[in-house]
C-alpha cells in the first residue's frame, strides 16, 4: 500500500513538474514576499555553471517543516538575465510589482557579462519580467535596495567591479516616473562601500548595517578595503535627504561582517543575521538585535543565538513571527544550504515547524515596512509594505549582553 501511493507520488511528480519543485541550492539570490508568497530568485550556483534563472517560491499561508518544505516553480517566470548580488524590491505603489536593479549580470544567450539593462521588472499579475528603459543608470553590484511609502527606491554606493572602485553616491529611483537620479549631498557622506544591508524605519530613517568600505574609493584587490564597524553606523533621513552617523551602544560586542541580513520586526528591532568577517572567519555573534527605538540605538545578543546555522550570501524576510532563511553558504560544512531556517522572533529561538499566521492582507492600516535582508555582500533586499494587522507580539525574551571579549575580530 505504502509503495503504491509512493509510486503515484512519483507519476505525479514526473507528470506535474509544479509539484514539489526541488530547486538547486544557491547564494547571492533574492528573496521577497508578494501577494503571501516567499518569491525566490536569481543567485549564484558555483558549479559548474555560475547563475540560475528560474523564479520559484513557498506559500506562506500553508504550514510546513524547515527541512521538508514544497516549493513551486513559477512555470514561466524564468528571468531574462542571470544576476546574483542584485537588488530587488517590491513596489510600495503597486504590490504585483517587483523591480530588479543592479548586481552582477550575465547574458544568458552569450554566456557573457552583460550590463546593458539595470532595471527589470517582474508583474505577478502576467508572472512575466520585462526589460525597462531607464536613463542615467550606473551598474553596480552588492546594493541592497529600499523602497520607501511614496513608491521612491534609494540604492546607496556599492561596487564596480569593472572599474575597481566602491562609491558612496545616493541615487534614487522614482517607480511612478522610472526616473533615475542622483542626489547631491555632501555633507557626513560615509566612505565608499558595498555589501552592507539596508533597513529602512518607521519613520523614514535607512539603517545602513556592516559591509566593506574604502575611503579613495578604488581598489585593486579586495585586501585593501577594511570591514565597516557596527559600531558607528550610517543613517540616511529619506524626509530631509541627510546623511548622519551614529556611535550605537554594545557595538564593540559585533563583529564587522558581509553578506549578512537585516530585517526589521514590526516593533522597531533590527535582527542581524549571519555573514563572515575578516579573513572569511565565522562571525560572532551570528545573531544580533538593534533596538531602533532608544534614542541611541543599542545591540544586544538574544540568549538563543548559539544554534544559530552558520550562512553568508543568504536571505532573510519577516513573515508573521518568523524570519525566513534560505540557500546561502553553510559555513560549518562548506557546502551551499539547502534548506530553510526559521527564527521565531517573539523568543528569538530557531524553530522547525511553520505555522501560518492569519492571512496578511493590505488593509486600511499604515504601511508598514517589511524587510527583507540578504545575505551581505551582495544584498538583496527587499521591503513590502503592508498594512498589517499584526498580534502584537510579547516579548519576554531574555537578552544578554556579551562581554566585549566575546568579539573573534
Ligand atoms: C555552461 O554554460 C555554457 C553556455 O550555456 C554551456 O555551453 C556549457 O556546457 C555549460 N557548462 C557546464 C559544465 O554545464
Ligand atoms: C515532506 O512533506 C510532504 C508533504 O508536504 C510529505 O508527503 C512527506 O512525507 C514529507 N517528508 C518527510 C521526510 O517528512
Ligand atoms: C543577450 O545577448 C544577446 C546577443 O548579444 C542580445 O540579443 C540580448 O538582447 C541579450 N539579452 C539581454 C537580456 O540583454
Ligand atoms: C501587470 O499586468 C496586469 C495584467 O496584464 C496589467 O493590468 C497591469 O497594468 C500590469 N502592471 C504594470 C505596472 O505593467
Ligand atoms: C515621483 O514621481 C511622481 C509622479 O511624477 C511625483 O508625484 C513624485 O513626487 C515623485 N517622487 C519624488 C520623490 O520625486
Ligand atoms: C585610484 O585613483 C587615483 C586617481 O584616479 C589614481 O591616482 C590611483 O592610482 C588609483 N589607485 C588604484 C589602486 O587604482
Ligand atoms: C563616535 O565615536 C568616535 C570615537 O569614540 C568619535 O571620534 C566620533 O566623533 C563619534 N561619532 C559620533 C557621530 O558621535
Amino acid at each position: 500500500m505504502l509503495s503504491f501511493s509512493l509510486i503515484i507520488f512519483c507519476i505525479t511528480l514526473l507528470i506535474n513538474p509544479i509539484l514539489c519543485y526541488v530547486p538547486e541550492n544557491r547564494m547571492g539570490h533574492n528573496s521577497v514576499i508578494i501577494h503571501n508568497q516567499l518569491l525566490v530568485f536569481g543567485g549564484w550556483k558555483m558549479e559548474p555553471n555560475t547563475s540560475t534563472y528560474e523564479m520559484f517560491y513557498l506559500d506562506l499561508t500553508k504550514p510546513f517543516d524547515s527541512k521538508n518544505q514544497s516549493w513551486d516553480l513559477v512555470l514561466e517566470g524564468y528571468l531574462p538575465v542571470y544576476t546574483y548580488f542584485s537588488a530587488a524590491v517590491v513596489s510600495t505603489l503597486d504590490d504585483d510589482i517587483i523591480y530588479l536593479i543592479g548586481g552582477y549580470r550575465i547574458n544568458i544567450t552569450t554566456n557573457k557579462k552583460d550590463y546593458s539593462n539595470v532595471v527589470y521588472m517582474y508583474n505577478y499579475s502576467t508572472t512575466k519580467w520585462t526589460t525597462q528603459k531607464v536613463d542615467n543608470v550606473t551598474p553596480r553590484q552588492e546594493i541592497k535596495g529600499i523602497i520607501d511609502n511614496k513608491g521612491t527606491a534609494y540604492i546607496f554606493g556599492g561596487n564596480n567591479f569593472k572599474m575597481g572602485r566602491l562609491y558612496n553616491d545616493m541615487h534614487i529611483f522614482n517607480v511612478s516616473t522610472m526616473i533615475w537620479s542622483k542626489l547631491s549631498i555632501n555633507h557626513n557622506l560615509p566612505s565608499p562601500s558595498c555589501a552592507y544591508t539596508a533597513t529602512i524605519l518607521e519613520n523614514g530613517i535607512i539603517v545602513y548595517l556592516g559591509g566593506i568600505e574604502i575611503d579613495k574609493g578604488n581598489y585593486t584587490s579586495r585586501s585593501e578595503v577594511t570591514f565597516s564597524s557596527m559600531k558607528t553606523i550610517s543613517l540616511f533621513n529619506t524626509l530631509k535627504s541627510e546623511w548622519s552617523q551614529m556611535n550605537v551602544t554594545g557595538g564593540d560586542d559585533i563583529a564587522p561582517r558581509v553578506f549578512h541580513s537585516s530585517v526589521l520586526t514590526t516593533d522597531g528591532y533590527i535582527i542581524l543575521f549571519g555573514g563572515y568577517g575578516r579573513n572569511k572567519k565565522i562571525v560572532s555573534p551570528m545573531l544580533a538585535i538593534l533596538d531602533t527605538n532608544k534614542d541611541i540605538y543599542e545591540w544586544t545578543i538574544p540568549s538563543s543565538s548559539d544554534s544559530s546555522p552558520c550562512l553568508y550570501a543568504h536571505t532573510a524576510n519577516l513573515y508573521g513571527n518568523y524570519m525566513i532563511v534560505t540557500f546561502g553558504l553553510d559555513m560549518d560544512k562548506q557546502v551551499l544550504n539547502s534548506q530553510i531556517y526559521l527564527l521565531d522572533v517573539t523568543y528569538y529561538t530557531w524553530v522547525t515547524t511553520y505555522t501560518p499566521p492569519p492571512i496578511i492582507t493590505k488593509s486600511s492600516s499604515k504601511a508598514l515596512a517589511i524587510g527583507l535582508g540578504v545575505g551581505g555582500g551582495v544584498f538583496l533586499a527587499i521591503f513590502v509594505s503592508i498594512g498589517v494587522t499584526f498580534f502584537k507580539r510579547h516579548r519576554r525574551v531574555s537578552i544578554l549582553k556579551i562581554p566585549e571579549s566575546a568579539s573573534i575580530i
